[in-house]
């Protein structure tokens, strides 16, 4: 089966061309420029199917590389399962999911990543890799750890937050590091300190102040740029590298960029939620609406005017990566948390919207189209060891194909018109000037100008190689 998308405007990290892409079976053929013939003169003629990318802008399937499907979490279960989750992503432009396997107080590292394939086999409409989460670090954890890269799995992350559940101490998080040096793996870091946050929040409540928004007062800046400092210190001692996960505060950002400046190995990643919405406006909605919004790390307040510096490290590469952390609660499961933001289960739901929303970065003038691709398809494949297969329109590459169609209008779901597993959408309401107009999956089309035309078991696991920013 042979496709030729023809007439559109070929994105890549590095440039753009007016060029046709030819697609057999699951892999990219050839790209090819106007006037070529090499191939044959008439391709449109001889393809068993043609899409008429004219006008429109031709780029590499989306890679989110910070998803929680179906995640144990906050006393409940995130909404999205793989297959509404990737289903989902699919209709967003994002043809590749790296989800975090969850190993839970108590549990086995490897018994978590057997769990994590069986709940994402056969179920996920677009392909999809692991990294690991340590939330139990003990030498057992440690050995199992070291055999992961053999599984496809070459990241994990760790947390300084989250005491009681997923919290690592110092020690620990050294030793995990040590072993990522070692083994040739990328750490990542959920950097908040979260015994000092627990405190303030707990005096929080005692005051009374028990809504959403103290969700936000409970966990200032400082404690992400303390964490984020402590964890590329602990990194640097280790000599391993370190990719700080969904960094909010310009303060966490400066010091990603101050180790960059100094050689080291060390990665951002922000998401669309802190690059758009604030305290303020969404955590301070009246009621109880702030609760669709409770993630960690927290919105930031606007009177501190992280935004701008956020966008301008996406410029700079200091911040190398946009992901979601799609980790959705619908409303009843928010609820927990009516009298105590404590009890609010932490995530937002945004998987669906991540390409468009950075589209929208391009509109403003933000980041040039070319890095839109980098950080939203590129950066992620090469950091976390995909590229090649994926994150590139290339001859051999999978063919995870977005056609993007600036002339195009998306308004973010409202009410059940958006895929999410959730009685929400945390975009809700947002208007953008483009639109995914179709989206091929190893080379078949799961979504086009009639909808999502695909199925849940279309997506395969990818194992990844080790990030190619370490080699
Ligand atoms: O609020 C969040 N971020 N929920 C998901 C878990 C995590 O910390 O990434
Ligand atoms: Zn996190
Ligand atoms: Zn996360």
């Amino acid at each position: 089966m042979t496709t030729l998308i023809s007439g559109g405007t070929v994105v890549s990290a590095t440039g753009r061309a007016l060029c046709d892409v030819l697609i057999d079976g699951e892999t990219i053929a050839a790209i090819i420029r106007p006037g070529d013939t090499s191939l044959g003169s008439d391709l449109a003629a001889s393809a068993d199917k043609v899409i008429d990318a004219s006008g429109k802008y031709v780029i590499p399937g989306g890679i989110d590389a910070h998803t929680h499907m179906e995640m144990p979490f906050g006393g409940t279960v995130a909404a999205d399962t793989f297959e509404t989750g990737t289903r989902a992503a699919a209709w967003g432009g994002t043809t590749t999911i790296i989800d975090f396997v969850v190993q839970s107080k108590g549990s086995r590292v490897k018994e978590s990543l057997e769990e994590w394939h069986r709940k994402a086999e056969g179920e996920s409409a677009i392909d999809y890799a692991f990294h690991q989460i340590l939330g139990d670090i003990d030498g057992q954890s440690l050995a199992e750890l070291r055999s992961l890269p053999r599984e496809g799995v070459t990241s994990f992350k760790m947390f300084t937050a989250y005491p009681g559940v997923f919290y690592s101490t110092d020690d620990e998080i050294f030793k995990a590091m040590q072993i990522a040096a070692d083994e040739g793996m990328l750490p990542m870091m959920h950097a908040e300190n979260g015994p000092v946050i627990d405190v303030i929040a707990e005096q929080l409540v005692k005051e009374g102040k028990t809504s959403p928004y103290y969700h936000g007062v409970a966990r200032p800046w400082e404690m992400e740029e303390e964490a984020t400092h402590r964890a590329i210190m602990l990194s640097r001692v280790a000599h391993a590298p370190i990719y700080i996960v969904h960094i909010t505060a310009k303060q966490a950002m400066r010091q990603v960029q101050a180790a960059r400046d100094e050689g080291l190995n060390v990665f951002g990643e922000s998401c669309p939620q802190y690059l758009y919405q604030s305290l303020e406006d969404q955590l301070g909605a009246p009621g109880f609406e702030g609760a669709k919004y409770v993630c960690s790390p927290p919105l930031r307040s606007r009177k501190e005017a992280h935004q701008d510096d956020l966008w301008m490290a996406l410029r700079t590469n200091d911040i190398s990566v946009v992901a979601t952390d799609h980790c959705p609660f619908c409303m009843k499961q928010k609820q927990m948390g009516l009298n105590d933001f404590r009890k609010i289960p932490n995530g937002m739901a945004v998987v669906e919207h991540r390409m468009d929303l950075m589209y929208l970065g391009t509109l403003s003038g933000k980041i040039s189209l070319e890095r839109w691709v980098e950080v939203t398809s590129s950066t992620p494949a090469r950091m976390f060891g995909l590229y090649g297969k994926k994150g590139v329109l290339a001859p051999g590459a999978d063919a995870d194909v977005v056609v993007y169609d600036p002339a195009g209008h998306t308004k973010i779901g409202v009410g059940d018109t958006h895929h999410m597993n959730t009685d929400y959408s945390d975009f809700e309401g947002w208007e953008i000037d483009g639109h995914v107009d179709t989206v091929l999956s190893r080379g078949k089309v799961v979504v086009d100008q009639t909808g999502y035309v695909g199925r849940k078991s279309d997506g395969r696991f990818v194992p990844c190689s080790q990030s190619q920013y370490l080699l």
